[in-house]
C-alpha cells in the first residue's frame, strides 16, 4: 500500500503494481504544509479522493476519515464516509480500537468497508503528547491486541499497525485472521504502507527511521527548474524548435 493523493501520482503508483493506493489524512502534511494532520477536512479528503479516482486505478483506493469526521455521532461518520465512497474511494480507514466500535459497526452496516489503524494514531498527537512509538510496555501491547481483536470482530477488512516495536508487529499479526499492514512495525505484518512523499525524497526535514527512501525527487525537480530558469535569462529558451512557425501572410 501507497500513499496517493492526485491523479499523476495515483496513475504512476498504479503502474508500478501496488494493491491499495491510500489517500491518507497525511495530505494535510505532505501536500498541504501543515505540522500535524488535524487540519484536513472531509472537503478536502473527498477531494483529492476525487483525484486519485480520476487516475481510474487498478488497485483498490482506501481513503483516510479525518479527525473529528467521526467522532461526534455514529450518524454524521456513516454520512461523512458516504461522501468518500461517492467521491471516489471503496473503503474508509478509521483511527482507534474499542472507543470506535459503535462507529465500525454502523459503517459496516452501512456496507461500508473499513481498514483500522492503531499504534502510532496521528490524530491522537495531542492526547499521546507527540509521535511516540506505541506499546512499549507488556500492558500497552496487551491493550493494542485487545483493540485489534474488537475492531476484527466488529469487521475490519484489514488492519494498519504504526510505529511500535517490531515484536508487537508480529504479535498483533500472529493474532489476527484479517491482514495487518504496517508502517514502523517492522517486517513481520502482512503488507506495508509508506507516504509516497517520503519513498520519493519529496519531505521536508530529515524522514522516520522507517523510512526508506528510493528516490531524490526533491533534488531532481530544484535541478530541473533551475536549469529551466538559467535558460529563461539566458534567453536560450524557448528555441525556433519550441516556438510556432510564423504564417506566411505575416512574414515579411
Ligand atoms: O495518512 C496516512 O498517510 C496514513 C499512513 C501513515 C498509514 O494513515
Amino acid at each position: 500500500m501507497i500513499t496517493a493523493y492526485d491523479e499523476p501520482t495515483a496513475r504512476y503508483a498504479d503502474e508500478a503494481g501496488v494493491d491499495i493506493l491510500l489517500v491518507g489524512d497525511s495530505l494535510a502534511n505532505v501536500v498541504l504544509g501543515h505540522g500535524d494532520t488535524l487540519h484536513v477536512t472531509i472537503a478536502e479528503m473527498a477531494h483529492h479522493v476525487r483525484a486519485v479516482a480520476a487516475a481510474s486505478p487498478r488497485a483498490h483506493i482506501v481513503a483516510d476519515m479525518p479527525w473529528l469526521s467521526y467522532h461526534v455521532g455514529v450518524a454524521s461518520a456513516v454520512a461523512n464516509a458516504g461522501e468518500l465512497i461517492r467521491a471516489g474511494a471503496q473503503s474508509v480507514k478509521l483511527e482507534g480500537g474499542a472507543n470506535r466500535r459503535e462507529v465500525v459497526r454502523a459503517l459496516v452496516d452501512a456496507e461500508i468497508p473499513v481498514m483500522g489503524h492503531l499504534g502510532l494514531t496521528p490524530q491522537s498527537v495531542l492526547a499521546l503528547g507527540g509521535y511516540k512509538v506505541q506499546g512499549k510496555t507488556r500492558d500497552a501491547a496487551k491493550l493494542l491486541v485487545e483493540d485489534a481483536m474488537v475492531l476484527q470482530s466488529e469487521g475490519v477488512y484489514a488492519l494498519v499497525v504504526e510505529g511500535v516495536p517490531r515484536v508487537v508487529g508480529t504479535q498483533l499479526t500472529e493474532s489476527l485472521d484479517i491482514p495487518t499492514i504496517g508502517i514502523g512495525a517492522g517486517p513481520d505484518t502482512d503488507g506495508q504502507v509508506l507516504v509516497i512523499h517520503d519513498l520519493l525524497g519529496l519531505t521536508k526535514g530529515r524522514p522516520a527511521k522507517f523510512v526508506r527512501q528510493y528516490a531524490d525527487l526533491g533534488t531532481a525537480i530544484t535541478d530541473a527548474v533551475s536549469r529551466y530558469a538559467r535558460d529563461v535569462r539566458d534567453a536560450t529558451f524557448p528555441s525556433v524548435a519550441e516556438s510556432y512557425d510564423d504564417p506566411a501572410e505575416l512574414r515579411d
